[in-house]
């Protein structure tokens, strides 16, 4: 909810934190939320101090923190240590603590246990989960006990052996059931949902329908946020990135090329010099 061009200066200026009405306000003011995703202190502390708006502490942690090949065996003690880090780490921005495949869809009880947990264990400001109509109960019944959700439709990762693959959603007829899925998290108290790999058209119709703020992961332009998992984002991820993101920086390469410059430095008593040695 800043100016991309003032981010960073905005953000020392005005520490008041990142609330839910802030992403309501957006909607109504036509400014754009930002949001990446951080599962550690040291990214959450520069992109807070930078301006982003809100931080997900996502399940794609199983990927880019664990290893795995999809989000789906991360747990919730995989994730609560991570989330802590991140939301001790920052001052103004919204954390969002994504709750993991397993951990909700039993019933609105396992979701509400689940919630308190994040909540208890990490001061984290609200919870993310996956599904729209199919979800209506375990976001109500964790809105009512006063936990922010944010929602997630369209492509869910966490379906992805369900849906066929990273199969982009609500193209043609598809649309009815995004829409469908957008107005149940709706009407069940989300404060905002995530449009993940959806047509651009699509998540126009669906912003346009709203009263809540639409956050984009490939959802085109016409949306009133944006979500990039911040190691796509950086130019860490290894082979094909999405096209829908944009690589800010190329990290992978300027580290790869660091560690070979330090073990040739080693190898050949470039380093340390004497700068880096303590007198006698
Ligand atoms: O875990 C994650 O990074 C996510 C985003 C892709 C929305 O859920």
């Amino acid at each position: 909810m800043t100016d991309p061009t003032a981010a960073a200066a905005a953000a020392q200026a005005n520490l008041k934190k990142v609330r839910t009405r802030h992403f309501q306000n957006a909607k109504k003011n036509g400014v754009k939320i930002t949001g990446l995703t951080s599962y550690d202190q040291l990214t959450a502390g520069i992109f807070d101090r930078a301006g982003i708006d809100f931080l997900l502490v996502g399940d794609s942690a199983a990927n880019n923190v664990y290893g795995h090949e999809t989000t789906l065996p991360v747990t919730v003690d995989d994730l609560i240590p991570l989330t802590r880090a991140v939301a001790n780490s920052v001052s103004r921005a919204f954390v969002v603590a994504d709750m993991p495949f397993g951990s909700y869809e039993t019933s609105s009880d396992e979701a509400l246990h689940t919630a308190f947990r994040f909540m208890k264990e990490t001061q984290a400001h609200a919870v993310k989960l996956e599904g729209g109509v199919r979800r209506e109960e375990q976001i109500r019944r964790i809105v009512s006990a006063g936990i922010p959700v944010m929602a997630h439709i369209g492509f869910t990762p966490q379906s992805e052996h369900g849906l066929g693959g990273h199969v982009i959603q609500g193209r043609g007829a598809g649309v009815e059931q995004l829409l469908a899925d957008a107005h149940a998290v709706e009407d069940a108290g989300a404060f905002a949902v995530v449009l993940e790999m959806v047509p651009a058209g699509a998540a126009a119709r669906v912003t346009q329908e709203l009263r809540i703020p639409t956050i984009g992961v490939g959802a085109g332009p016409h949306v009133n946020g944006q979500l990039l998992v911040w190691t796509d984002w950086a130019g860490f991820t290894k082979g094909r990135i999405p096209k829908f993101v944009k690589q800010y920086a190329n990290l992978r390469k300027n580290l790869s090329d660091a560690v070979t410059a330090y073990i040739a430095d080693v190898a050949d008593g470039a380093y340390p010099g004497p700068e880096h040695a303590y007198d006698d």
